[in-house]
């Protein structure tokens, strides 16, 4: 990956407008995680360092183009950022047609997704994006599987176009688990839906040694591999596909190992009942929520051998306690463990905040749809902008 770095590039006294990601989780209009916020800081802080009249803008939520919407302006933002900068960042409403700013001055643009044409990365949009600058800032990794305005077209008319200090960082870590990871390699991904991660399960299976699949996942696995799953969450039209995955990685030499226990319970709720079965004696009316203890054991010692570790998706209900423990022992295990961790998605960032483990986490990133679209091989078109500004 070749591209411009926002330390290569001189900002002094430089109109610069920063693309972050920006879209934060809102309860009742309050945010509820400022992860995002936090990581955006320092390329904002380096470019009011070099005294930079800095715009930042940013995304939130989906909106209907062209119609101004309270619940998606950035207001709850500017002012997250403002106590986090310690000085007043001004959210400017009206900005394409112009922004009026010094030297040292920093303001936050409302949302892009007002814009009509940002979505279907319109090109007049896009110059008149650029015009703003002298020079553009993609520092939002997290949308960089999108191809709108803000995240691509800009970058081909702003005078300078270079990455942030957190897309950067995204990049390298990612990148270290993709290109020459120590070895073994142990991915382990969770979550509903074989249907949402087909294409990831298939290009993490050609990389890595072993390949621990949790939660719905799991369960198309062990219905494909002839298990009883009862009324388990899991994609019967997909068995076949869990099949041929199961094959493949086992032509490749690559381990994908079953759950032998499971914790079960005839529903959902934080007042049901758990019972660990034998994973052939689940019955009709029973719902896989959780791995047994044994094979929290036997996961557990394949991650104690890893010396890179890829985490997306929780391996059981983990909001609920009683189905917490598999996703808990091993989340604790990857933070033990001295192997290079890397983590990403929502319900993982939530699980690993749960447990408090992000500290001992290598790398947690930002990504949610970007991440996997990264692991999945494909490219990133507001890596590609960038590349071809290089
Ligand atoms: C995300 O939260 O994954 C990014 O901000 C992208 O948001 P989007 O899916 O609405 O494009």
């Amino acid at each position: 990956m070749t591209f411009k770095k926002i330390t290569d590039v001189d900002l002094k006294n430089k109109r610069v407008l920063i693309r972050d990601d920006l879209n934060t989780p809102l309860k009742k209009g309050e945010i509820s995680s400022e992860a995002r916020i936090e990581a955006a800081l320092p390329s904002i802080k380096l470019a009011l360092e070099a005294n930079a009249a800095v715009m930042i803008m940013s995304h939130l939520g989906r909106p209907t183009e062209g119609e101004f919407e309270e619940k998606f302006s950035l207001a709850p933002v500017a002012k997250k950022l403002s106590d986090a900068l310690g000085r007043e960042v001004p959210l400017i409403r009206h900005w394409i047609d112009g922004v009026k700013i010094k030297p040292g001055q920093i303001v936050l643009l409302e949302n892009t997704r007002f814009h009509v044409g940002e979505k279907e990365n319109d090109d007049k949009l896009a110059q008149k994006m650029a015009a703003l600058c002298d020079v553009y800032v993609n520092d939002a990794f997290a949308t960089a599987h999108r191809k709108e305005v803000s995240t691509y077209g800009v970058a081909k008319y702003a005078p300078v176009a270079c990455a942030g200090i957190l897309m950067s960082r995204e990049l390298e870590a990612l990148s270290q688990v993709m290109k020459n990871p120590k070895r073994p390699l142990v991915a382990i991904i969770g979550g509903a839906k074989v249907s949402t991660k087909l294409s990831l399960l298939s290009s993490i299976a050609q990389m890595v040694d072993y390949l621990i699949v949790g939660g719905g996942i799991a369960n198309t696995f062990l219905a494909a591999a002839g298990h009883p799953v009862g009324k388990s969450l899991y994609e019967d039209d997909l068995l076949d596909k869990a099949e041929q995955l199961a094959t493949m990685a086992e032509t490749l030499g690559v381990h994908v190992p079953l759950p032998t226990d499971v914790v079960v319970a005839t529903s959902l709720s934080s007042k049901a009942e758990a019972y660990i079965q034998p994973v052939d004696q689940v019955a009709d009316d029973e719902k896989i929520l959780d791995i047994g203890p044994d094979t929290c054991e036997m996961f557990g010692e394949i991650i104690r051998k890893a010396r890179t570790i890829l985490w997306n998706g929780p391996l059981g209900a983990f909001e609920i306690d009683q189905f917490s423990k598999g996703t808990e022992y091993l989340a604790r295990l990857i933070a033990e463990s001295s192997a290079y961790s890397v983590a990403g998605g929502g319900d993982t960032i939530a699980a690993i905040e749960k447990y408090g483990l992000a500290k001992d986490i290598s790398y947690i990133s930002t990504g949610g749809g970007a991440f996997l679209t990264y692991l999945e091989g494909a490219t990133l078109p507001a890596v590609a902008a960038l590349e071809a500004r290089n």
